[in-house]
């Protein structure tokens, strides 16, 4: 099969890893791809949200199978395009990608199905949010509505703290577009965790669990990220939790969703705060966590694009995913400055040039340029280890990320502590 798939980053290129793994692969493309998927494939230049653009690459390579890996194209109707144009997609059209870009709208539906989440309330009137805000005494969580790549989050020890944030967001703007609309939710104490489901209408296959990081610094400080590593399997969840997970969110959500209309096709991503009163929801994506799946692509020992195939083809209920059972830690290394605004450019030594066993240093924000490697993107670089513990893969891990250079790069030293 020849293979298009869309996106540039940590999540795209270990996508790539494994598709190129598959006997079934003969050609893949990447539209635009990074440094580290060109090793892998043909990287076509251009913007990932382009979707003429998509389309008519689509068409000249004459590709069997489009993956859309981030959000932004989903929820600009890239995947109904392809639909329409008679083209095989993996991924979900706008109506469903709304799961993820508007808060407002997954609040809304898991509130009519009782699905477990924190207590919100949706503001588009900064005065409306702040006498809210005052009468609370709580700490409380403001989030940007729409699509902020993973940074509209703001947790707020204080109301007086969330009154600022709310102005920061609706009348100075910081998130934009994003931070039209905000919502105002009671903040949830536990451990976190990502459960990633592959969807098709009524069928779903939920995937092992992972547990992703999404502040910036180690002991959980600093800024929220898009995150900061991950690894999978989470010792939290407990196989009693996966299944209220599954029973008591994932199922009511597609419930949810065949209500609305909604064929579902593509990752369906429960972010969750495992609360003393059970799981709950922090919210819904609509495609693979990043960096979530570079740990669990480092797993996932079974045909990934059979499986993808086999979702577009209506299949996913005879398909069975085989993992690897040990442990995957992926740690990022990100830009100085990230996740505020940052340098590019800089060039990235170190980099293994041999395979490494049990190890994938899967690229983000790179490029070639001259020949050399260099910096691109905020998060530059998801070094991926496995271990027969998490202890092992940590050690992996970090014997990698210490011998890759770049200018102020940025990583956690604390993850799978
Ligand atoms: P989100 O993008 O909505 O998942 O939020 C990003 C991050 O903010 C989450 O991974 C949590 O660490 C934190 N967060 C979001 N909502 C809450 C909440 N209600 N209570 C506590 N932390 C939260
Ligand atoms: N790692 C969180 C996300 O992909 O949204």
């Amino acid at each position: 099969m020849k293979v298009l798939v869309i996106g540039s980053g940590g999540r795209e290129h270990a996508l790539c890893y494994r598709l190129a793994r598959s006997p079934r692969l003969d050609k893949l493309f990447v539209l635009p791809g990074n440094a580290g998927t060109e090793a892998l494939g043909t990287n076509v230049p251009g913007d990932p949200c382009d979707i003429a653009l998509a389309l008519s690459v689509a068409r000249r390579e004459a590709i069997d199978l489009t993956v859309i890996g981030p959000e932004d194209p989903l929820a600009a109707g890239m995947a109904e395009a392809f639909e329409q144009a008679g083209l095989r997609v993996f991924g979900p059209n706008a109506a469903a990608a709304r799961v993820e870009a508007d808060k407002a709208y997954a609040k809304h539906l898991m509130r009519q199905h009782a699905i477990p989440t924190a207590e919100a309330r949706v503001f588009e009137d900064y005065e409306l949010a702040r006498q809210f805000i005052a009468t609370r005494d709580e700490s409380l969580v403001v989030k940007a509505a729409g699509l902020a790549q993973g940074k509209g989050v703001i947790v707020c020890d204080q109301p007086a703290d969330a009154i600022l944030a709310a102005e920061q967001i609706l009348v100075h703007g910081v998130f934009g577009a994003a931070g039209r609309k905000i919502v105002v939710e009671e903040r949830l104490n536990g451990r976190e965790a990502s459960v990633l489901a592959i969807v098709d209408r009524r069928t779903l296959y939920v995937l092992e669990p992972a547990q992703d990081h999404k502040r910036l610094s180690d002991g959980d400080q600093g800024p929220n990220t898009g995150g900061m590593g991950a690894y999978s399997p989470t010792p939290a969840i407990s196989s009693e939790t996966m299944r209220q997970i599954e029973t008591q969110i994932l199922v009511p959500m597609l419930d949810a969703l065949v209500r609305e209309k909604i064929h579902y096709r593509g990752v369906l991503y429960a972010g969750l705060m495992l609360t003393a009163g059970g799981p709950k929801v922090l919210e819904f994506n609509c495609r693979f966590g990043d960096p979530e799946v570079q740990a669990l692509l480092m797993r996932m020992q079974s045909d990934l694009l059979e499986l993808l195939d086999a979702t577009v083809a209506g299949r996913l209920d005879q398909t069975e995913i085989r993992w690897d059972p040990r442990h995957a830690l992926c740690v990022v290394m990100a830009s100085p400055g990230y996740p505020g605004s940052y340098p590019k450019g800089l060039p990235i030594s170190g980099l293994p040039d041999d395979e490494i066993d049990d190890l994938a240093v899967f690229h983000a924000g790179t490029k070639r340029e001259n020949g050399t490697i260099v910096t691109a993107g905020g998060r530059v670089l998801g070094v991926t280890g496995l271990g027969a513990t998490l202890a092992a893969a940590r050690e992996r891990t970090y014997a990698a990320v210490e011998k890759i250079h770049f200018e102020g790069a940025q990583y956690r030293r604390d993850l799978g502590q």
